[in-house]
């Protein structure tokens, strides 16, 4: 038996203003993206962001069902429709942000393991990292430097 470790390397901003212009661009937009969620049943609402290779910024929200199952979360609302329309452009950044309508979400808020699955699908089609910014209403910003970095030991088309 071999004990062995995974770290991961985070970056942490504490305001947005501490991101780079184009990030507080980004993060901006997963902002307003998220005021356009439609969250009635959670009352917590995601945004997110994808900045593609051309500068295009494509974004998503949470979309709720009254069949709880039957709703998406923001990030993948965001991924897929960069994959159903710029299915070619390679996807450089994600800007993510959640807030809850009951109370102030202070923590920084990752993507769920579902997401992060999707997400991955499109890192390794591109061959070449998204870097992923995710952050609560307010509080710490964190930076990985690739979906890898939020899901090792991944599975993916190579085993099939
Ligand atoms: N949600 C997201 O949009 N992204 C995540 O990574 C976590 C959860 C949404 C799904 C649901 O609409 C609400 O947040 C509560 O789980």
């Amino acid at each position: 038996m071999k004990k062995q470790k995974i770290e991961i390397d985070l970056e942490v901003f504490e305001t947005i203003s501490e991101l780079p212009k184009d990030i507080q661009e980004l993060m901006n937009k997963a902002q307003q993206a998220r005021e356009n969620a439609y969250a009635p049943y959670s009352h917590f609402r995601v945004g997110a962001a994808l900045r593609l290779s051309s500068g295009q910024i494509v974004t998503g929200n949470n979309q709720e069902n009254a069949a709880f199952p039957s709703g998406l979360c923001a990030e993948r609302v965001a991924i897929f429709n960069a994959g159903a329309n710029f299915p070619n452009q390679i996807i450089t950044t994600l800007a993510i942000t959640a807030r809850s309508e009951n109370q102030l979400t202070t923590e920084a808020i990752a993507p769920c393991g579902a997401c992060r699955q999707s997400l991955s699908e499109y890192e390794k089609k591109q061959k070449s990292p998204i870097e992923i910014y995710f952050m609560g209403e307010t509080g710490n910003i964190i930076k990985v430097a690739s979906v890898m970095d939020l899901l090792p030991l991944s599975f993916d088309a190579k085993y099939l």
